[in-house]
């Protein structure tokens, strides 16, 4: 039996309304009709909430926001992203070209990444992009020989290995000596100096970015006092420095405690000065609660150790319980009054670490609509072909319904570039 229950939202904009759940006021059951499952389906003004957001929070700052386009490309919520004035923060040429259909001014684009390739360099000169971040002594080599090759005068900001732990999942921390990311401090004091007397480099900024899902301000207040020391330093050689990027890495509260982000933009208020702008690069932040990913169960099983609910979407399209563990919360589309039972919801693919985790179902049944929150960032970017399985369709919210973002691919395109 269907019947409605209790009718407060979930997250935000997410809310059941008389037993069927709506993002932004868009029930989900039309956008599955319509497009099929597995389907990511976007609320892009719940986006641009979050964008509100965390300006709000840094607003005495004044930074320029670059959205770490890594959590998610779609054109669909980059274009609104760019159209609000944010700038952007790429890791490939890919990226950047998608940047730039999304319409986010070549000032406001950020291109960072540990293995920026020649091509990848040339085309962010070609692009005028307004920074580098640079992550190692060879690619500012790499760097400086094409901005003399091509005439065009590179800006480069130094990205800082910090060495300091953002206590998060260990796949998902960058500023730990161990880990690859950036040049540890008197390196890239080198580097921004030697940035400095270059004919062909700009040496306009520092850089920082701890990890992802960071829950506490106290990793951003270490790095914040890092860099001031680092800029009075430089600055006191004469080497002014333009750019302060503090990063991103603004945790969600997903079952935990919630990031402050006005205690974050505390510890970056020392830093702002005359003359200097400071740079924040939040991805989850502004889209992981703005997306779903509708699925249908399959089937039920029964076994003797448990319930499976399986599932027509898979680690394929989204892979983060696989790869880090993660959790998402998973509701059904049309509530249902009854006891819940135990189940594992997991997916097709032929693979064990292919599950959502365990979860509450009350009377699951084939056919049924569920849907897996706080699935905007890091699903469908990193969503795969596994297992022969074409990359689901994207739609968006808007004035009650839906609008197809990115079509479902078919069996036909699995095969379409192979010789
Ligand atoms: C350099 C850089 N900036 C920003 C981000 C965004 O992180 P988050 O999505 O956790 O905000 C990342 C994520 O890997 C990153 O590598």
């Amino acid at each position: 039996m269907r019947r409605p229950m209790r009718e407060t939202p979930l997250t935000e904009g997410l809310e059941y309304k008389r037993g069927r759940l709506r993002l932004s006021g868009s029930p989900l059951e039309d956008a599955a009709e319509k497009f099929g499952t597995p389907l990511y389906v976007y609320s892009p003004e719940l986006m641009l909430a979050r964008l509100a957001r965390v300006k709000a929070a840094f607003k005495s700052l004044a930074p320029l926001v670059c959205y770490a386009m890594k959590a998610n490309s779609s054109l669909a919520l980059c274009r609104r992203l760019a159209a609000a004035g944010a700038g952007v923060e790429v890791v490939s040429g890919g990226e950047l070209s998608i940047a730039l259909k999304a319409g986010f001014q070549p000032r406001r684009v950020i291109f960072s990444g540990v293995g920026k390739t020649r091509v990848e360099i040339r085309q962010g000169l070609r692009s005028r992009v307004l920074l580098f971040n640079v992550e190692s002594l060879g690619e500012l080599d790499a760097i400086e020989a094409e901005a003399a090759r091509t005439g065009v005068r590179a800006g480069v900001s130094i990205r800082i290995n910090p060495d300091i732990d953002a206590h998060t999942h260990r796949h998902i921390t960058t500023g730990l000596a161990e880990n690859k990311f950036g040049l540890p401090v008197p390196d890239s004091l080198a580097a921004f100096r030697r940035a400095a007397r270059s004919p062909n480099l700009r040496a306009l900024g520092l850089h920082v970015h701890l990890g992802s899902q960071i829950a506490s301000p106290v990793p951003y207040a270490k790095s914040a006092r890092l860099l001031a020391g680092m800029i009075s330093r430089l600055e006191s050689e004469g080497h002014p420095v333009k750019y302060v990027d503090v990063g991103g890495g603004f945790g969600l509260p997903y079952g935990g405690p919630a990031l402050d982000l006005k205690a974050v933009a505390r510890t970056a208020a020392p830093l702002k000065r005359k003359g200097r702008t400071l740079i924040v690069e939040p991805g989850r932040f502004l889209v992981a609660e703005c997306g779903i990913l509708l699925t249908r169960i399959q089937y039920v099983k029964r076994t003797r150790a448990r319930t499976f609910v399986v599932l027509d979407a898979g680690m394929n399209d989204l892979i983060r319980p696989a790869l880090y563990g993660a959790r998402h919360p998973l509701v059904p589309v049309f509530r249902r009054a009854g006891p819940p039972q135990r189940v594992e919801f997991v997916g097709p693919i032929c693979e064990t670490s292919d599950t959502f985790g365990e979860g509450a179902a009350v009377d699951p049944a084939p056919g049924d609509l569920w849907a897996v929150l706080l699935a905007g960032a890091y699903g469908f970017s990193m969503a795969s072909r596994y297992n022969g399985r074409p990359l689901p369709a994207e739609a968006v919210a808007g004035g009650g319904g839906w609008r197809l973002a990115r079509k479902r691919e078919t069996h036909a395109e699995l095969t379409r570039l192979e010789a």
